[in-house]
């Protein structure tokens, strides 16, 4: 090593900062150091001197290098080491930071519906999401082949087994694991082939059964609990209830509830706007007396009940005012950070 290198590793050495440092590399490597002006030289080099020539150069470089990256590890420990030193955590400190988070809107909306039936003494029940056909179909009055199942396309695992379509499979693993009486919400997620402003292919349904002996459950018992609950839910308003038709209930019913964007807030009545189609209802759930035919399928007899089903989404896009279903699944913070 000659005496200039020395004084370069010297130079190196005797930084005190990252600043000094980054110079010192600059004027030892850059474009205007000594070493770029000895590559430079190569072009006049003769051929047969050329390699050694490089050799030495780039060992020159590499030593360089060597000694400021050794000084940058050295630095940067000595910086990590001050500012333990200085600065001090206070663990008793409380968090007055309230970037903490929010409940999503559809978790929001299912807990509320949850503790409402919860005080009625509902028992909340589950299910898997890939279910058999039996539970998800066959047994709900819906037979192979039969139209109604088109409704409810979804995906198929190679076995036959399918992603449930629905909660009301819920209804059905209940009923054959339990006796009556019978009075519980099922809650979770259902799949079907459907992609638009209202439809995703996975969402999130409560479904209710109640179900005790013969005669004691009737349909002004569904009525009445499912007018309370949709009052509980959206404030002030009429419930309408339109004959129609679930294979796994008879009667069947769709629940429709008077638009809440349209109220006129002095005859209390909805006057009909976009949302609601310019009906002023707004559809919100099906529901029905459980079919003979599902009783059936689970052994069950001298029995009554009925049941209920609804969309979780549908029920938070209508409280809370939002337009396109598929932004509840977005997460985008704009739309989440305002349920803080
Ligand atoms: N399972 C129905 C669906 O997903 C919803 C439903 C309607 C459930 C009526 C019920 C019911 O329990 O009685 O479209």
């Amino acid at each position: 090593m000659n005496q200039d290198q020395k004084e370069e590793l010297n130079k190196i050495n005797s930084c005190k900062s990252m600043e000094d440092l980054n110079d010192i590399r600059v004027e030892l490597l850059g474009k205007k150091s000594k070493i770029s002006a000895e590559f430079a030289k190569m072009k006049t080099i003769e051929n047969h001197l050329k390699k050694e020539f490089a050799a030495n150069l780039n060992k020159q470089k590499a030593e360089l290098s060597k000694a400021i990256e050794n000084k940058k590890v050295e630095l940067e420990a000595i910086a990590l080491e001050n500012e333990l030193k200085s600065s001090k955590i206070d663990v008793t400190r409380f968090n007055t930071d309230d970037n903490i988070g929010a409940h999503h809107p559809v978790s929001y909306t299912m807990n509320k519906i949850i503790r409402y039936f919860e005080k009625l003494n509902f028992k909340i029940e589950s299910g898997p999401l890939v279910e058999n056909d039996f539970n998800n179909f066959e047994a709900l009055n819906l037979p192979k082949f039969h139209p109604a199942r088109d409704m409810q396309d979804t995906f198929y695992t190679k076995d036959g087994n399918l992603l449930r379509t629905h909660t009301s499979p819920v209804q059905i693993r209940t009923m054959m694991n339990q006796k009556p009486p019978i009075k519980i919400i099922a809650p979770g997620n259902v799949f079907r082939r459907d992609f638009d402003l209202t439809h995703t292919p996975m969402f999130t349904q409560i479904e209710g059964l109640v179900i005790d002996d013969e005669d004691k459950i009737s349909f002004a018992n569904l009525k009445f609990i499912l007018e309370e609950f949709l009052q509980h839910m959206f404030g002030d308003v009429e419930v309408r209830f339109r004959p129609s038709f679930f294979p796994f209930t008879e009667p069947s019913a769709e629940v429709d509830i008077s638009c809440i964007f349209c109220k006129d807030e002095k005859s209390g009545k909805s006057t009909g706007c976009r949302v609601c189609s310019h009906t002023g209802w707004l559809e919100v759930l099906g529901c029905g007396m459980v079919d003979v035919n599902v009783y059936k399928a689970v052994g069950y007899e001298g029995v009554s009940g009925y049941a209920f089903g609804l969309g979780i989404e549908r029920f938070a896009m209508l409280l809370h005012k939002i337009g396109d279903l598929r932004s509840l699944f977005d997460s985008d913070i704009r739309l989440l950070g305002q349920f803080k």
